[in-house]
């Protein structure tokens, strides 16, 4: 059978399910700075792993869990939610439709329309279709997802960009398809026309391998395997980098990068960047808003370098709703510029941050993401829960305790090295079995676990047997811990029975505790059966104990 160790989040899904996430699983996606998550609770939040706030005031929201599942909320405009209605909601919805897809990648335009990629290749389209961005040949609103087959039936699809009302997929053969919004050239076809159904984007990109592709507003461009970038669609502020102004039906090469290799390109509304496989960021197209980090606010046709650090940038972002600029560099230092908060700025900005995210969550104008937020599953263990997995393992154990008739699996060394008795005990033991009949197979259990974990997970009344241990072994931790467990489990029926075994175990500070509680409810606690069946010494200490704090005046 496969070991698996699974955390019980202590919650429920929408679903009513419970709901259990894998260790591998449980690093949070940061969502902090994005307001519209304020609207999930802190369980949900635990859950989430993918994330995407789109929509012109920042209003719609989509994310996915540890468990597959998409839920969305917000506002809901042009059904773009996904649910088959238009109502808004305030509550995330889980989008049943897609249940069990994993999601790649995903891209939004402005109406707004989804794009998404499986990460087995499909592409699923919703939202506003008035320019038929959802390349389903029709222009009726999608209210739920639809599944794209024309033309990329046997296509795996692994980039998806969208500009405001077109879409671009770039498959794993390095072939672009285009479809939707063409009224500068956009899909690249040569027409005006609007484009139905998934085209691919032809011309001086036939025979060339794109590994990347991103949309401005109303533009497309493409990186491929040589380092050289490919552009068409609008170019009014000069955002194609061309030298000229003029749109561009099919793709063109951008030449005034001669010499340059390419890695990725990101748009901005009007506005392009590049980074180099060196490590250097260029700009091009509208400026209004420093958006291209040259110090002044004239709009480049041609590729201007963008001079950041030193350092060498690793990532560039951009998003085409937005006139922000930011990038990422290889010391983890996060620059921002162009529209930044209603303010412009002209050169990059040293921030906070420590990812371009951020800088979108809180400066963009509307504050959406640049790209799919998500956690990378991270499947790496460390040291701590490595152990927390082995304990009471059989298979790698080689010693095992016979408590109360059962079984408790561990590891010598373990042991010798975390616990002073076991040094010593266990020096010159050859056996693997040890039988233990001193203390409670709950007890030992607890125990045992406490030294692969550090941490305890018991009822107050079994911490009680679990402190007379420590205190026999002279665990201190351990004894403050159960004493914590204690202190968080008392109440007037146990209240006597608690203090009994602090002054047992000589736990003052619990003693004085137990105590205070006794004479804070001291009426109750005096009808208890725990009272009544009091040790004599300890009642005739409680009771002139009492005396003299006064509990006895009238
Ligand atoms: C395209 O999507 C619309 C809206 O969801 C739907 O009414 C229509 O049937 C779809 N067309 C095709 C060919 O599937
Ligand atoms: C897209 O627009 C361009 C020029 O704006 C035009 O030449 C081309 O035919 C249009 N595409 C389609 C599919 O109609
Ligand atoms: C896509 O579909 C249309 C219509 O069925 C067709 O004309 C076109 O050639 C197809 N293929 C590509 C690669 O665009
Ligand atoms: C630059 O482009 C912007 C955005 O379209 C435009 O409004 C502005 O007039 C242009 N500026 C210059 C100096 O050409
Ligand atoms: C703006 O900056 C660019 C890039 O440094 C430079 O080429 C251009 O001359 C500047 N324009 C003005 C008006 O200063």
């Amino acid at each position: 059978m496969e070991e698996e160790f699974f955390l019980l989040c202590a919650l429920y899904g929408k679903s009513g399910k419970p709901v259990q996430a894998t260790l591998s699983s449980l690093k949070m996606l940061d969502v902090g700075k994005w307001p519209i998550f304020s609207l999930c609770s802190e369980a949900e939040l635990q859950l989430v792993r993918q994330a995407c706030v789109f929509g012109s005031a920042s209003n719609e929201l989509l994310y996915t869990t540890v468990n597959d599942e998409i839920f969305v909320l917000g506002t809901n405009c042009c059904g773009c939610l996904g649910l088959g209605d238009v109502q808004s909601t305030i509550e995330p919805r889980r989008l049943d439709s897609l249940t069990g897809k994993k999601i790649a990648c995903l891209s939004y335009g402005s109406g707004p329309h989804i794009v998404l990629a499986t990460t087995e290749g499909e592409v699923f389209t919703w939202g506003h279709n008035a320019y038929s961005q959802l390349g389903n040949g029709t222009t009726n609103a999608g209210l739920v997802p639809y599944h794209i087959s024309t033309n990329l039936s046997n296509k795996q699809v692994i980039e998806v960009a969208c500009g405001s009302y077109h879409s671009l997929v770039l498959t794993s053969d390095g072939e672009v398809f285009a479809w939707g919004y063409n009224n500068s050239g956009q899909v690249g076809s040569g027409s005006t026309a609007n484009q139905p159904i998934p085209r691919r984007v032809t011309g001086c990109l036939q025979n060339k391998v794109v590994v990347n592709i991103a949309c401005g507003q109303m533009c497309s461009m493409a990186v491929v395997n040589t380092g050289e970038v490919f552009v068409w669609g609008y170019n009014g502020n000069g955002q194609l980098g061309l030298g000229s102004s003029g749109n561009q039906p099919t793709p063109c090469r951008v030449a005034a990068l001669q010499g340059i290799r390419v890695q990725r390109v990101a748009c901005g509304y009007a506005h392009t960047l590049v980074l180099t496989d060196e490590g250097q960021v260029y700009a091009w197209g509208a400026n209004s808003y420093g958006q291209l980090g040259t110090g002044n606010k004239s709009n480049q046709s041609y590729p201007t370098p963008v001079v950041v650090e030193k350092d060498r940038i690793i990532e560039i972002a951009a998003c085409h709703s937005a006139h922000t600029s930011a990038a990422k560099t290889q010391g983890g230092h996060v620059y921002m510029w162009g529209q930044c908060r209603g303010q412009s700025v002209t050169l990059p900005h040293l921030t906070h941050f420590s990812s371009t995210d951020d800088v979108f969550a809180c400066f963009a104008t509307p504050a959406v993401t640049w790209r799919l937020l998500s956690v990378e599953p991270d499947d790496h263990l460390t040291v701590a829960e490595s152990l927390k997995r082995e304990f009471d393992n059989p298979n790698t154990a080689d010693l095992k305790f016979l408590v109360d008739g059962k079984y408790i699996y561990v590891h010598k060394v373990l042991l010798k090295i975390r616990c002073e008795h076991f040094r010593s005990s266990l020096e010159d033991n050859e056996d693997d079995i040890v039988e233990m009949s001193e203390f409670s197979y709950p007890v030992y259990r607890a125990f045992l676990e406490y030294l692969y974990t550090d941490s305890i997970s018991l009822s107050p009344e079994e911490a009680v047997g679990l402190l007379d241990l420590a205190t026999f072994y002279r665990e201190n931790r351990l004894k403050k811990l159960c004493q914590q467990t204690i202190k968080q489990g008392i109440c007037e029926e146990n209240a006597i029975a608690l203090l009994s075994a602090a002054v047992k175990y000589e736990a003052q500070d619990l003693e004085e505790f137990c105590f205070r509680f006794c004479i804070n409810h001291l009426t109750v606690v005096t009808q208890t059966s725990g009272f009544a069946e009091m040790d004599h010494d300890l009642l005739k200490n409680f009771i002139s104990k009492a005396s003299r704090v006064g509990a006895f005046k009238n």
